[in-house]
């Protein structure tokens, strides 16, 4: 079977990492204008770089927890052809042995240029003034995709849910596009469709079967099945 997995901030929360419309998460307290766009990165760069400098801390203290470990299994096993579609900026996918995870919204240990569009591998505090390595401009930024900012890889996406036989969503809340459309997109193509989530999301209704309950125990549960 070709299986499409997209992921969300949900399956990294049993790892520690805050998810962002949960109670607590990182938009409660915060707003994303403030902190997540192209302008606010122009109005106060410094503010922007600390809010991902502490990120990044928290994902370098974070370990993979048994459903990304799962899905590198489900991977690994070649028994079915699966491709990682992560909204997450974490490396989480990576570090618990995935090889194929598309970062559609970009990573947080990459960084790039604002001046020249070099980018690179970033695991450190990035500050306003940092020249960037290419062109040695104070330009550096997170190389993560902000609102109002194209998402990464959606030819490709949009070819894997096409040619999926599954499509299992693990852990978003359906807020936001692209992402949020694709779940109707794989319906609409007669691709199964299957919501694994601790709660309802904004587009529940648009997939055929519903697991609630924790990723780590619903995504080791549903890989066993297709063993
Ligand atoms: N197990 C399963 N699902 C969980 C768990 C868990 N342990 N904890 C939380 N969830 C679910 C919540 O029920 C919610 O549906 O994860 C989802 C988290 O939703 P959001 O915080 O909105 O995160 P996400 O859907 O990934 O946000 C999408 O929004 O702010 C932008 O760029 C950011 O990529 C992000 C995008």
């Amino acid at each position: 079977m070709k299986i499409l997995v997209l992921t969300g901030a949900g399956i990294s929360a049993e790892s520690g990492l805050p998810t962002f419309r949960d109670s607590g998460g990182l938009w409660h307290g915060h707003r994303p204008e403030d902190l997540a766009t192209p302008e606010a990165f122009a109005r106060n760069p410094a503010l922007v770089l600390d809010f991902y400098n502490a990120r990044r801390q928290a994902v370098q203290a974070a370990e993979p927890n048994a459903a990304h470990v799962a899905l590198a299994r489900l991977q690994a096993s070649e028994r079915h052809k699966v491709i990682i579609v992560t909204q997450n900026v974490d490396d989480l996918h990576e570090r618990a042995g995935a090889r194929r995870v598309v970062h559609m919204h970009g990573s947080i240990l990459r960084a790039c240029c604002t001046a020249c569009g070099a980018a690179w591998a970033a695991s450190y505090a990035m500050d306003a003034e940092d020249p960037c390595p290419d062109c040695g401009e104070p330009a550096v930024r997170p190389d993560v995709v902000w609102f109002g900012e194209s998402p990464r890889d959606l030819n490709l996406i949009h070819k894997a849910i096409e040619k999926a036989d599954l499509f299992v969503s693990i852990g978003t809340s359906g807020s936001v596009y692209p992402a949020a459309g694709f779940a109707a997109r794989a319906s609409c193509r007669g691709v199964r469709t299957i919501e694994i989530n601790k709660a309802l999301s904004l587009n529940s209704s648009e997939f055929q079967e519903r697991r609630e309950g924790n990723a780590t125990d619903l995504v080791p549960a549903w890989v066993d099945e297709l063993r």
